[in-house]
C-alpha cells in the first residue's frame, strides 16, 4: 500500500502573516497522526516562517524549486543545500511554470532530483503534456521522455523515495482538470514505466495527479488505482479547501 500524498503547491502567494495564520488553521484542521503526507510548499519569503510553524507537527514542507549547484551566481535561486538548512523535506523539479516560464529542460531536473534525493529530500518531479501535444496524440511520448531523461541518474535503491507528479499544463491554473480517464490513463502508463525501470521499487513510487484540483472533483482523481495523491495549486491557497481535498485522498 502507498501512502497517500497531498501537497499545497503555493506559488507566488501569501505574505509571512497570511503563510503563519493559513498554518495555524490548517493545524487546526489536522489531526495529531494523520493517515496520509501532508506538504506544504511556500515561497522562498515564507520558507522559516513555515518551518517554525509546522516544526513539531505532522505536517511537512518543501521548496517550490531548488538548483543542484550547492552554491553559485544564480541570481534569484535557492539551492538544494540552503533549503535543507531550513528543514525542507521535499522539492518540485520541474514543475511546467519552471520549464516554461525558465527554460529548465529534463537535463536539469535530472540533476535536480538527483541532488534532492543526495540531500535526502523528497523530490516531487513533474511530468505532462500540453495541450498541442495532447492533440497530437504526442502525450505519452513526451511524458516518456520527461522520465528517461528526468530520472537517469537515479538508482533502484533509492527511486522509492521519489513522487512523480502527473500534471497536463493544460489543465494547470486553468480550471479546467482532465477527464478522470486520461489521468488513469497516464498514471497507468507511468507505472508501467516505473516497473519497467526500477522494477518491483517502481511499485512503491507515488504518483499524483495535478491541475485544477479541488474539493468538489479531487474524489474522481484520488479514487483512481495508480493516483497515490494531487498536488494542488490554486484550491490550496485555502486551509480548509486544501483540508478537503486531503481527506479525499483517503480510502
Ligand atoms: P492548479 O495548479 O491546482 O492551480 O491547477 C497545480 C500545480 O501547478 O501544481
Amino acid at each position: 500500500m502507498r501512502r497517500p500524498i497531498v501537497a499545497a503547491n503555493w506559488k507566488m502567494h501569501h505574505t509571512v502573516g497570511e503563510a503563519q495564520r493559513y498554518l495555524h488553521r490548517l493545524l487546526e484542521l489536522v489531526p495529531a497522526d494523520p493517515p496520509l503526507d501532508l506538504v506544504v510548499l511556500p515561497s522562498a519569503t515564507s520558507i522559516q516562517a513555515t518551518a517554525q510553524s509546522l516544526a513539531q507537527t505532522p505536517i511537512a514542507w518543501g521548496a517550490q524549486s531548488a538548483r543542484p549547484e550547492p552554491e553559485g551566481p544564480f541570481t534569484g535561486e535557492l539551492s538544494v543545500r540552503q533549503v535543507c538548512e531550513l528543514g525542507a523535506s521535499y522539492v518540485i523539479c520541474g514543475h511546467s511554470e519552471r520549464r516554461a516560464l525558465f527554460n529548465e529542460d529534463d537535463k536539469l531536473v535530472s540533476r535536480m532530483v538527483k541532488a534532492a534525493l543526495e540531500s535526502d529530500l523528497v523530490p516531487i518531479m513533474c511530468v505532462g503534456e500540453s495541450l498541442e501535444q495532447r492533440r497530437a496524440g504526442t502525450d505519452w511520448q513526451v511524458g516518456e521522455k520527461q522520465l528517461d531523461v528526468g530520472l537517469s541518474q537515479i538508482e533502484e535503491q533509492e527511486s522509492a523515495r521519489i513522487v512523480i507528479a502527473y500534471e497536463p499544463v493544460w489543465a494547470i491554473g486553468t480550471g479546467v482538470a482532465a477527464q478522470p480517464e486520461d489521468a488513469q490513463q497516464m498514471a497507468g502508463r507511468i507505472r508501467t514505466w516505473l516497473g519497467n525501470r526500477f522494477g518491483a521499487s517502481g511499485e512503491r513510487i507515488r504518483i499524483q495527479y495535478g491541475g485544477s484540483v479541488k474539493p468538489d472533483n479531487a474524489q474522481q482523481f484520488l479514487e483512481l488505482a495508480n493516483v497515490d495523491g494531487a498536488l494542488v495549486g490554486g484550491a490550496s491557497l485555502d486551509p480548509d479547501s486544501f483540508w478537503q481535498i486531503a481527506q479525499a485522498a483517503v480510502r
